[in-house]
């Protein structure tokens, strides 16, 4: 469960260029939910996201996990519980280490110290297993760099990479806009997929209509930082596409 209890954000406070980017938002999300989030440029959904993850701290108000209040645990300490993956495919991976390597690291990062990760056959056939899932044939690629693949195959590692151990929330912030229609789809399915069979709890924030529609149990529209409008999914399959594409702004 994440909790955001009258959650604000304000740049720049007291001075010319003061900003409002989330006014007093409240909010509840329970383990397991997937919501997409929408809205028009600079409506607050990646200050959002990034005060949920810790990239951020509220002006005011507070942010709990499971009842306890992790306002002031900075960002490296919320990663054994929050993954997250950007727009941008390059980031959050090491582009001049191969794909095994980056899988290695990934482990470590939330693994237990005294684990030895990358040494046993047992880790990398779990990560081939895992590779092949994706369907896109890098199962055989694993010694190549990964800055020579393209930004759809960088970005569907990236995603799995980011749940290969206990996660429990995945925050992907427009985690397709870069990527041809095919790869968006395999992304997005592995997102779906480990909100289904591993109970993810998943927070989308999209810019595709089709998307928005597609994906989640909860469809939720920032506007000017606030919450314009939350549904659940029986009201969102009632919605016409030009109707969630009213919310984009
Ligand atoms: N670090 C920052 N310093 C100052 N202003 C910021 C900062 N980050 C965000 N803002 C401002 O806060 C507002 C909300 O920004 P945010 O990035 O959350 O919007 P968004 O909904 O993610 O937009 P987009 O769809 O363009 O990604 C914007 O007006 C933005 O300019
Ligand atoms: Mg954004």
């Amino acid at each position: 469960m994440i909790t955001l209890e009258n959650i604000s954000k304000v740049f720049h406070k007291g001075k010319e260029n003061e900003l409002v980017a989330l006014a007093d938002v409240s909010l509840q999300i329970a383990k397991g939910e997937f919501v997409t989030l929408v809205g028009a440029n600079g409506s607050g959904k990646t200050t959002l996201l990034n005060i949920i993850g810790g990239v951020e701290k509220p002006s005011s108000g507070l942010v709990r996990i499971n009842g306890e209040d992790i306002t002031r645990i900075p960002e490296h300490k919320r990663s054994k519980w929050i993954a997250r993956v950007f727009q941008n495919p390059n980031n959050g991976t090491a582009p001049d280490l191969t794909i095994l390597d980056n899988f290695r690291l990934a482990a470590l990062r939330t693994r237990h110290k005294s684990l030895r990760v990358g040494a046993d056959k047992a880790f990398k056939k779990e990560a081939i297993n895992r590779i092949a899932d994706l369907g896109m044939g890098l199962e055989n690629k694993l010694n190549q760099s990964m800055g020579n693949l393209s930004g759809g195959q960088r970005q569907a590692l990236t995603l799995l990479m980011s749940v290969m151990d206990k996660t429990d929330i995945l925050l992907l912030d427009e985690p397709t806009a870069a990527l041809d229609p095919k790869s968006a789809r395999v992304v997005l399915g592995l997102a779906d997929k480990f909100n289904k069979q591993l109970g993810i709890t998943v927070i989308l924030i999209t810019h595709s209509l089709k998307d928005a529609q597609q994906y989640g149990s909860r469809l939720i529209q920032l506007q000017e930082g606030k919450i314009a409008r939350d549904i659940n999914t029986e009201s969102k399959w009632q919605l016409s596409l030009a109707d969630i594409s009213e919310w984009f702004g």
